[in-house]
C-alpha cells in the first residue's frame, strides 16, 4: 500500500546528490531505503548524498563486486547492491543488521526476501544524458511524513 508519492527531475548529478541530502538529513537509525531503476539511473550518486548527510566519510560508490558495503557515519550506512544476488536466498543475516544502522538497497527486486514491510521506495529514470526522473514512494505508512518532507 503506497501512502504517499512525490516525483521531481533532477538535472544534474549534483542535485540527485542534493536530493539523497535532503533525504539522508530526515532519516533515523533503523530506516529503510530501496532504490530502483536502471543502471546509471543515479541510485549510488543519490546514496552519495545520504552518506553525506550522516558524514560518512569512506567513499561511495558503486559496490557491484560486493553486496555489502559499510560505512561509518553519525549513524551507520549500509549500502547493498543485490544485483549479484540474483533473487537467490542466502542467510546473510541482513535484516538484522538493518535494525543497526540506515541499510540503502540498491536492486531491491533481487532481495524481496528481506524487504520490510515498510520501507521508503526510489525509482530513478533515465530521460536524458543530465536529466533524472525520481519518484520517491512510501511503502506503508511508516514514512509517509518523510517523503511529505521531500516535496
Ligand atoms: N541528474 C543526474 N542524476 C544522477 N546521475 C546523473 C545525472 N545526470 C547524469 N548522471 C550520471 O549518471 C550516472 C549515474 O550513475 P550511478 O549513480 O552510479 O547510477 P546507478 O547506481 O543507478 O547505476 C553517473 O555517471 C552520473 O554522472
Ligand atoms: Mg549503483
Amino acid at each position: 500500500m503506497y501512502y504517499n508519492n512525490v516525483a521531481m527531475i533532477t538535472h544534474t548529478e549534483q542535485e540527485t546528490v542534493d536530493l539523497g541530502y535532503k533525504l539522508g538529513k530526515l532519516l533515523h537509525k533503523g530506516d529503510f531505503i530501496a532504490l530502483k531503476g536502471d543502471l546509471a539511473g543515479g541510485k549510488t550518486t543519490f546514496t552519495k548524498g545520504i552518506g553525506k548527510a550522516l558524514n560518512v566519510d569512506s567513499v561511495i560508490n558503486s559496490p557491484t563486486f560486493t553486496i555489502l558495503k559499510v560505512h561509518k557515519g553519525d549513524i551507520t550506512l549500509y549500502h547493498i547492491d543485490a544485483y549479484r544476488l540474483e533473487g537467490n536466498e542466502y542467510d546473510l543475516g541482513l535484516d538484522e543488521l538493518a535494525e543497526e544502522g540506515i541499510m540503502v538497497v540498491e536492486w531491491p527486486e533481487y532481495y524481496e526476501t528481506y524487504l520490510p514491510k515498510e520501507y521508503i521506495q526510489i525509482t530513478f529514470k533515465y530521460i536524458d544524458d543530465n536529466s533524472r526522473e525520481i519518484n520517491i514512494i512510501s511503502v506503508g505508512d511508516k514514512y509517509s511524513k518523510i517523503v511529505e518532507e521531500m516535496q
